[in-house]
């Protein structure tokens, strides 16, 4: 879009600022829909891939974060907070530096961060704590003291994040002139399914929509208390961002999920990788890992029929972060680069020519 100039600008009515309220924007949001010939062809719908990476530090985290981070200025916070396992601490680290006031400390798990993450949080000059515990027990610290002191939380239980990322469905509506009738993306603590779903009923309410999607949402499997039904104390999966055990967002998943007559499913750290690799191997779209899960899941209902009756029906999956964020897992499923001599006849012979 000509002149986008971030999502509170764009979509200013239907969120909670007023001209009082001083904007903090890296012009975010505005990313692309993009068409999967290969995944439409795969699971007989027409497939699209709202491509979350391309938000100004790579993830859909900034939709909530530039609202979180211009309330906390306008309320006159000095210091904001928050736990991650990689992606908020980024970008609330980027927007507090931007915000030329706010002062931003993070606690990540330790060694289970991307290094791309870390490096982000680190660079743009966050105060950021490992803690010997995974991502739950990092919210839990966050949540004791910015109920006890003047600190402000920017974690997705802050309401304001939820609106600036609803704003993700709303583009979705505008670009395809409806809701699709489903829509798939990864659940790690829960923020993000809740805010499209806000997102798209609000947007019907408005009569700038007409019907509602299905909300298809997947979970790693090491890391799935919503399917499972209980809070899981050790979670483990290659997908570091949603290594998750017990979701700040829970009850209002599950309520995305009842009302849409959707699903909260499963998939493998094996499906993901396999997802993943599909993604940029056939569709051009480099993602992190949690990201594949939306596609992994899909192809995994696909391969239960549950997509049978539904030909040529839209399917929009969220793919949430950039790939470059986590170079290690991309390095780790490729094959090592070949080392030759530097001459043509080398390098043609390797090439086949
Ligand atoms: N995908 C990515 C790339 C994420 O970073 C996250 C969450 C999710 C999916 C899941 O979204 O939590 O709203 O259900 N990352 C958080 C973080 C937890 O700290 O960066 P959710």
């Amino acid at each position: 879009m000509v002149n986008w100039k971030g999502l509170i600008h764009h979509y200013r009515e239907y969120l909670p600022v007023t001209d009082q309220t001083p904007v903090v924007t890296l012009s975010e949001g505005n990313t692309p829909l993009i068409f999967s010939e290969h995944l439409s062809e795969t699971l007989g719908l027409n497939v699209y891939l709202k491509y979350e990476g391309l938000n100004p530090t790579g993830s859909f985290k900034d939709r909530g974060m530039t609202m979180a981070i211009s309330k906390a200025k306008e309320q006159g916070a000095k210091l904001v907070m928050c736990a991650s396992t990689g992606n908020t601490s980024a970008s609330a680290a980027a927007y507090a530096a931007k915000s030329g006031s706010l002062k931003c400390v993070v606690l990540i798990p330790e060694g289970n961060i991307a290094l791309g993450k870390l490096a982000q949080a680190l660079i743009h000059q966050a105060q950021v704590i490992a803690i010997k515990g995974n991502f739950d027990e990092a919210l839990n610290i966050v949540k004791d003291i910015t109920d006890n002191y003047p600190v402000e939380l920017v974690n997705s239980i802050n309401p304001f994040r939820i609106e600036g990322q609803k704003t993700a469905a709303f583009e979705i509506c505008d670009f395809l002139s409806d809701a699709p009738e489903f829509h798939a993306i990864p659940v790690g603590n829960a923020g993000n399914i809740t805010a499209y779903w806000k997102g798209y009923k609000e947007y019907k309410q408005h009569n700038k929509s007409q019907q509602l999607p299905t909300m298809l949402g997947f979970q790693a499997a090491g890391a799935a208390p919503i399917v499972l039904g209980k809070i899981v104390e050790n979670p483990e999966t290659i997908a570091t961002a949603i290594r998750i055990g017990n979701p700040a967002s829970w009850k209002a998943a599950e309520a995305a999920r009842d009302e849409s007559n959707g699903i909260i499913d499963s998939v493998t750290d094996d499906e993901i990788l396999e997802a993943y690799k599909i993604l940029a191997a056939h569709t051009g779209v480099f993602v992190e890992p949690a990201s594949a899960a939306s596609v992994a899941g899909v192809l995994k209902l696909h391969s239960q029929g549950y997509f049978d009756d539904h030909k040529n029906a839209r399917l929009v999956c969220t793919v949430t972060g950039h790939g470059l964020k986590d170079p290690n897992t991309a390095i780790k499923n490729v094959q090592e680069p070949v080392t030759m001599e530097a001459n043509v006849k080398a390098v043609l012979e390797e090439i086949g020519l």
